[in-house]
This record gives C-alpha cells, structure tokens and sequence, in this order.
C-alpha cells in the first residue's frame, strides 16, 4: 500500500499501539515505506515478533515491548508522537466470553490508559479500531453509524466502551478522536493458527493442509469483509482530515458489499486451487451456529466516503486474490 497518493507528510511520527499484530504491521509498513518515524507498542498477547522482524533494522522504527495495561508505559509511548493509531485490543468474541476479564481490562482499562497518556502528551489525533461488533442486535441492513442495537458479547461490549471514552474524552479535554468500526478485516500477515483465529485466515490454511473447513451454521450468515489495503487508507484518511465535521465520531470501515460464508469459501478454493487442483476435492463441513455471532452485517459506508472522501480500492475477490498469493508464498505448514 503506498501513501505518496494521500500526501501524508513524512516528517509525522506515529504511535502504532498492536504494532506486532495484523493491522498493526500492515500500517507500520506503509508508514515506514511512506518515511514515517513510527513507534510500535505490543506486548506480544497475540502480535508476533516475526511481523515485525523486517522493520527492526529501519532506523525509523521504535520497538516498545509493554502493556497499555500500564499507565507508565503509555505515557513513555506517547512521548513526542504526532498522531496515535491506536490497535491494541484482545479480538475475537469467543475469546471474550471465555474470559470476559481479561478482554475488558485490555480493551477498556488499556483503551483509558492510552487516551489519558495521548491527551497528556497532546498528540493530534487518537484514532482507535473500533468494531462493527457495536451493532450488536441491529437488525437494520446497511448498518449506519447513528443506529447500533445492543451488544452480543463481552467483546462488543468493551468496544462500545471504547466509542463513548473517546467522546467523552474529545468533549471533555479537547482531544481529537476518530473511531473506526472495522468489518472482518482480512489479508497478509493475519494469523490463521489459533483457538480464535479469523475465518478467512484459518479457513485458508485448512484446505492449503487438504483438511475440511467448518462453517458454523448453514453457511448463509454474510460478512462485509474488507481486506486490509481500505483499512489502512481509511487510517490514513482519519489523520489526514481537517474538516471538523469529520472529527470526534466513529466511521464504519467496509467495502460495502456483503458475501456469505458459502460463497466466500467457494471463493477460496477457486482461488487456492489455481496453485493446487486438489483443494478443489476438499470437502466444506456445516457445524452448530456461534454463540454471539450476528447473523449478517453489511456497512453503508456512505459517511467515510463523504467526510473523509474514502475510496475502497479492493472488493472481495481483489482482496482474496492478494491475501491467497501471500498466504501461499509465506505460511509454513507443517
Ligand atoms: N481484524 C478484524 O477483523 C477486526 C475487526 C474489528 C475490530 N478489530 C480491532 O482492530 C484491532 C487490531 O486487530 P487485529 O486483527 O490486528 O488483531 P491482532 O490480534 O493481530 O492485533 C492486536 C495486537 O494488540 C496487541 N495487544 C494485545 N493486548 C495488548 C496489551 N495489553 N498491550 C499491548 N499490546 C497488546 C497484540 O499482541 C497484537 O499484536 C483490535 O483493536 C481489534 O479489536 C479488528
């Protein structure tokens, strides 16, 4: 992904919270790339230090293994960064309803922390991955910004948080905030080992081993999946604004196009099978539905397009083409 076309000003230094994660490391490399100073901060809870391995040796990078948990480490990150795009978070809804604590003292307590450290060193701006999980049960389709229902989970709960924290903190002390509620995220570098891995990731190294993926539940419940080039642009674009109409609200990030979880692993097998014909044998299980799981969720993204001029360039099977080819040059099976 390449920022020269957004003008981003290279002299920024930039605070990337989750540094070591999937999102983390996909805007770390474009802000390198771009000429950025940028600052990661992870404590490694799901990130991977072979994410960040290519960047150790830029001089332009600040590795700062800690915990937003800790105040004190916080306030060290913050010191004389720019802008904070802030990542870190425990992900996944069965993860949180496993172990609601520890999702809510990273999630919300840590989310306080940064804001507190941010607001302190007066950066110019805190934007943070909010989640389209705050839709929670809205049954309204295309989701909009102002209509969310109540959340399903520990986990959507802890992101809702998250929204009413960084308003009340841009009312309250004047910080510039921008939430971006991001839609099944997907591309390089995203972890596909795990209990609580992604569909896309997990589902493309079953079949890569010729092993059955399973859909939870008859394969209809769709997704706006978005692959990882928009989310980064809209990050961009969140820093970018000077329209104060554009600031201290949330934004959905999507590409604005729904795919159900059927179509999207026939999907995957025609694209996987293009370097193995074998995977299109394998068989798709069908298990029981997901506690807390929305059964559909398509994003307007009307408000990003309007207020902060956001221009997708990838629909699914762009996105799915890229992510495959990486997955198929990189994952090491075992
Ligand atoms: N991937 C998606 O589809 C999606 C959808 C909606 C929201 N989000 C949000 O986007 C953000 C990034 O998600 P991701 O997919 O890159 O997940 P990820 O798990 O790959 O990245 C999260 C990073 O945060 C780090 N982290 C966790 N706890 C920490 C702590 N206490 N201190 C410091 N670092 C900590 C992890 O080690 C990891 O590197 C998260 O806030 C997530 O909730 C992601």
């Amino acid at each position: 992904m390449d920022l020269k076309n957004l003008n981003f000003n290279s002299n920024f230094k930039v605070l990337v919270t989750g540094g070591a994660g999937f999102i983390g490391t996909n805007l770390t490399e474009a802000l390198l790339k771009n000429g950025n100073k940028v600052v990661c901060l992870d404590n490694y809870a799901t990130g991977k230090k072979e994410n960040i391995t290519p960047f150790l040796t830029n001089p332009n990078y600040t590795l700062i293994e800690g915990d937003i948990r800790e105040l004190a480490t916080c306030h060290s990150a913050c010191s004389g960064i720019d802008y904070i795009l802030h990542q870190a978070a425990l992900g996944s809804v069965p993860r949180s309803i496993n172990d609601p604590i520890t999702s809510n003292d990273v999630n919300v307590s840590g989310f306080l922390n940064m804001l507190v450290a941010a607001r302190d060193a007066k950066v110019k701006r805190f934007v943070y991955a909010a989640s389209s999980s705050t839709y929670g049960d809205s049954t309204s389709m295309p989701k909009v910004e102002d209509v969310i229902g109540k959340p399903l989970s520990p986990y959507a709960i802890t992101k809702y948080v998250n929204e009413l924290y960084a308003d009340v903190f841009a009312k309250t002390y004047g910080l510039e905030t921008i939430g971006l509620r991001y839609f099944n995220v997907f591309g390089r570098r995203q972890d596909p080992n795990g209990a609580y891995a992604a569909v896309i990731p997990k589902f493309v190294i079953q079949l890569l081993q010729h092993q059955s993926p399973t859909i939870n539940g008859d394969g209809s419940f769709s997704r706006d999946f978005t692959y990882i080039d928009n989310v980064i642009q809209m990050n961009v674009r969140a820093l970018l604004s000077d329209n104060i109409k554009a600031i201290n609200t949330v934004y959905n990030v999507a590409y604005g196009e729904r795919t159900n979880l059927k179509e999207l692993v026939g999907l995957l097998k025609s694209f996987l099978a293009e370097f193995d014909t074998k995977i299109n044998d394998v068989a798709i299980i069908y298990g029981p539905e997901r506690q807390g799981d929305v059964p559909h969720s398509l994003a307007s993204i009307d408000k990003a397009k309007q207020l902060l001029n956001y221009q997708p360039e990838f629909d699914i099977k762009k996105g799915l083409k890229e992510a495959v080819h990486w997955y198929w040059n990189n994952l090491k099976l075992n």
